[in-house]
C-alpha cells in the first residue's frame, strides 16, 4: 500500500516520476505528491488529493528541468487523506525530504520525544517522524543519519530520501515494505515496483529487509544497518512494459480478463517439458515428500479463493487432506506444522504482509514452503523454499482476474507434479492434453460480451446479489461475490448453494439476483432443487450452465454457456462470467473500476 518512486541520473525527471506513479496508483490512490530538485538548485513540492489526474494538473505547465525527485502515491493509514498528509514530507529546516510506504510502529513515542527536543509537526502522518529523526541524527553524512534513524524506528518500510543540499545523492531503505533499485549507466531509480521503471530499465536489484543503497548518477552501493558494503546481484526483467499499458482497453481490468486465455496458456507451458509437468524453481525431493500427511495452503483475498480451489484439487489428485487459511488467521493461530509439513502460500503479488509473514512462520516452524506468485523477485519468491511462478504479467486492475486464473492453472499443475512424484498419480499426458484445451474455451466465454451487458442493464441497480455453487465451484461463488462488491459497491454474498437454506435464504425477495454456478456435474439436480428453492420466493436467478444444457433455460432469468468440460477443471471457465459481470455492472454504475474506493492492489500492512 502506497508507491513511491525516485529518480536520479542525466534526463529531465518530472514525466519519468509522474508516469511511475501511474504505475503505482494501484497501490493507494488517496493522495499523491512530488518533490523535484531543478538544475538551478530550487526544491519544487507539489501535492495533491486524490488521484494522480489532480498532481499532474498541479503540473501542468511545469517547464524546470529537474535531474533527482521522489514521489509518492498514498494508501491513508495514520492521518486522513489530505494535502498535508500527502508525502513527501520535510524536516523542520525543509531540507530533507523523504517519501515512505509502510507504518512507523513506535511512531508516538518518537513524535512525543522530538517534540520535545523542538521539532514542528506538519501532518498526522507517522512517516513524518522518520524526516524529523534524519534532521536530528544528520552530522554532515546523510548515510550516517539514515543509517541511524533506521535504528530507531520500529515498523514496516520502503524509504525514498534526499538532502536538498546535495542534489547528487538519493538514498532508499527497506524493511518489510517491497522496494526495487534499478539502473542505466548514468542515471539511477527506486520504486516500490517494477513496472514504475521498467520503460527505462530492465536492470532491477531486489532490496532485501535491512538494505540501504545510495544511489548516484554513476553508482549504487548497498549496505546493511551495521553500515557494512553489501555485494548485490541484479536480474534483467524479461517483462514488456507493454504489458502494463491499457492497450487500448477502457480498463486495466477489462484488458486482464481478456488477457486470461494467454495467461493461463503461458503458466501452463511453463510448467511442462515433453508433456510432463517440470517445476524448475521447485527444489523438492521424494525423500522430503515421502512422510508427507497434510498439505497448507495460506492466501488472502482472491489468491484464499484460488487457494480453495486448490484444496478440491490436491485431495481429488494427491488424496491427502489440504487445510487453506486466511493469512491473517494463519499467522495467529499457531498452525500445527513441522518438518513434514508442506506450507503453500499463493499471492499475487508475493508481498502481501499477511501472507509473507504465514510463510515466515511455516519456515520457522521447519515445513518445506513453497510460493506461487506472479511478480518475479517479489519477496515470497526470494524467502520461500521453492518458488512457482504464475505467468500472468503484470496485473494492474485493483480487482484481481487474470493472476487467479493462472494461479488455478498452477495448482493443477503442481497436484499432477506432485502425484507423480508421489508415485500415484501417473496421468500428466492426459491433465496437460485437457488443460491445454482450456485456453480457447476461456476465449469464447470471454468473446459473449453481450450476455454481460445484458445482464449489466437489467440488475445495476439491485442492491444485493447472492453467488452460488457447489463443489469445486463453491469458491467460485465466493470469488463472484468478491468482485462483484469490491469493484460495484453493491452488498454480494457466495455461499455453497446447498447452505441457502440455513440462513442467506431469508434475503431472497424479487429484486435479488442470485447468479448459480449449474455446470454438470454429479450434484446439477441437487443444484436446480436450489434453484428452485429460490425461485418459488421470486428471486432472480442468472444461471452460468454448460452449452447443450436447455433445461436450465426453464429455471433462469438468463443463461451463460461455458463450454462442455469436465467438472474438475471448470472453474477456470465458471469464474469468468463472474468477471464480466462485475465489470459490467460496474461500469454501468459509473464505478472507478481500476480504483475501488478504499482499495490498494498490494496490502503490505496487516
Ligand atoms: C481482490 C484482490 C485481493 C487480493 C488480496 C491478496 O480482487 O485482488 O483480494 O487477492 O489482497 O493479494 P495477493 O494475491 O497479492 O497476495
Amino acid at each position: 500500500m502506497c508507491g513511491i518512486v525516485g529518480y536520479i541520473g542525466n534526463r529531465d525527471c518530472t514525466e519519468i516520476l509522474l508516469g511511475g506513479l501511474e504505475k503505482l496508483e494501484y497501490r493507494g490512490y488517496d493522495s499523491a505528491g512530488l518533490a523535484l530538485v531543478d538544475v538551478d538548485n530550487n526544491i519544487i513540492l507539489k501535492k495533491a488529493l486524490g488521484k494522480l489526474v489532480n498532481l499532474k494538473e498541479e503540473f501542468k505547465g511545469f517547464k524546470n528541468e529537474c535531474h533527482l525527485g521522489i514521489g509518492h502515491t498514498r494508501w491513508a493509514t495514520h492521518g486522513r487523506p489530505s494535502v498535508k498528509n500527502a508525502h513527501p514530507h520535510l524536516d523542520c529546516q525543509e531540507r530533507f525530504i523523504l517519501v515512505h510506504n509502510g507504518i512507523i510502529e513506535n511512531y508516538e513515542e518518537l513524535k512525543e520525544e522530538l517534540i520535545n527536543n523542538g521539532h514542528t509537526f506538519q501532518s498526522d502522518t507517522d512517516t513524518e517522524v522518520i524526516v524529523h529523526l534524519v534532521e536530528e541524527n544528520f552530522d554532515g553524512d546523510l548515510l550516517e543519519a539514515v543509517k541511524k534513524t533506521i535504528n530507531t524506528i520500529d515498523g514496516a518500510y520502503a524509504l525514498g530520501i534526499m538532502d536538498i543540499k546535495d542534489p547528487e545523492i538519493l538514498i532508499a531503505a527497506r524493511h518489510g515494505s517491497p522496494l526495487v533499485v534499478g539502473g542505466n549507466e548514468d542515471e539511477k531509480f527506486i520504486a516500490s515496483d517494477t513496472p514504475a521503471i521498467l520503460k527505462y530499465t530492465r536492470k532491477i536489484f531486489y532490496m532485501d529487509d535491512r538494505e540501504i543503497a545510495v544511489l548516484k548518477r554513476n553508482s549504487i552501493y548497498f549496505y546493511d544497518y551495521e553500515g557494512k558494503k553489501i555485494e548485490k546481484m541484479h536480474r534483467i526483467l524479461n517483462w514488456d512494459p507493454l504489458m502494463a499499458e491499457k492497450a487500448g482497453y477502457d480498463h486495466f481490468m477489462l484488458k486482464e480478463i481478456y488477457e486470461q486465455p494467454r495467461a493461463v496458456r503461458e503458466t501452463l507451458f511453463s510448467k511442462i517439458k515433453k508433456e510432463k509437468f517440470f517445476f524448475e524453481d521447485l527444489k523438492i525431493d521424494k525423500e522430503r515428500l515421502k512422510d508427507l500427511r497434510k498439505i497448507n495452503i495460506v492466501a488472502c483475498g482472491t489468491s484464499y479463493h484460488a487457494s480453495l480451489i486448490g484444496k478440491f484439487i490436491f485431495e481429488k489428485v494427491l488424496r491427502i487432506p489440504v487445510d487453506v487459511d486466511y493469512a491473517s488467521e494463519f499467522r495467529y493461530r499457531d498452525p500445527i506444522l513441522d518438518k513434514d509439513s508442506v506450507v503453500i502460500v499463493v499471492s499475487q503479488s508475493g508481498e502481501t504482509m499477511d501472507t509473507l509473514e504465514a510463510l515466515r512462520i511455516a519456515k520457522d516452524k521447519g515445513a518445506y514452503t513453497i510460493a506461487i506468485v506472479n511478480v518475479f523477485g517479489s519477496t515470497m519468491s526470494r524467502e520461500a523454499d521453492g518458488v512457482i511462478y504464475t505467468i500472468a504479467g503484470p496485473e494492474i486492475g485493483v480487482a484481481s482476474t487474470k493472476a487467479f486464473t493462472s494461479q488455478l492453472m498452477t495448482l493443477y499443475s503442481l497436484s499432477v507434479y506432485l502425484g507423480e512424484k508421489l508415485g500415484i498419480c501417473f496421468e500428466s499426458d492426459n491433465v496437460v492434453r485437457t488443460l491445454k484445451t482450456l485456453s480457447p474455451m476461456i476465449e469464447t466465454v470471454i468473446d459473449d460480451v453481450d450476455i454481460y451487458k445484458q445482464i449489466a442493464t437489467n440488475y445495476h441497480k439491485a442492491t444485493d446479489f447472492l453467488y452460488l455453487g457447489r463443489g469445486i465451484n463453491y469458491p467460485v461463488a465466493l470469488e463472484g461475490a468478491l468482485k462483484l462488491k469490491e469493484i460495484s459497491y453493491i452488498h454480494a454474498e457466495g455461499y455453497p448453494a446447498g447452505e441457502m437454506k440455513h440462513g442467506p435464504i431469508a434475503l431472497v425477495e424479487n429484486e435479488v439476483p442470485s447468479v448459480f454456478v449449474v455446470n454438470k456435474s454429479p450434484l446439477y439436480k441437487k443444484v436446480i432443487s436450489n434453484i428452485q428453492e429460490i425461485s418459488a420466493r421470486d428471486g432472480i436467478i442468472i444461471s452460468i450452465a454448460t452449452n447443450g444444457d436447455n433445461l436450465i433455460q426453464k429455471y433462469s432469468n438468463k443463461v451463460i454457456y461455458i463450454p462442455e468440460i469436465e467438472e474438475f477443471y471448470s472453474p477456470l471457465l465458471t469464474v469468468i462470467p463472474t468477471q464480466l459481470i462485475a465489470y459490467f455492472i460496474a461500469k454501468k454504475r459509473g464505478a472507478d473500476i481500476d480504483k475501488p474506493r478504499n482499495l490498494a492492489k498490494s496490502v503490505t500492512v496487516e
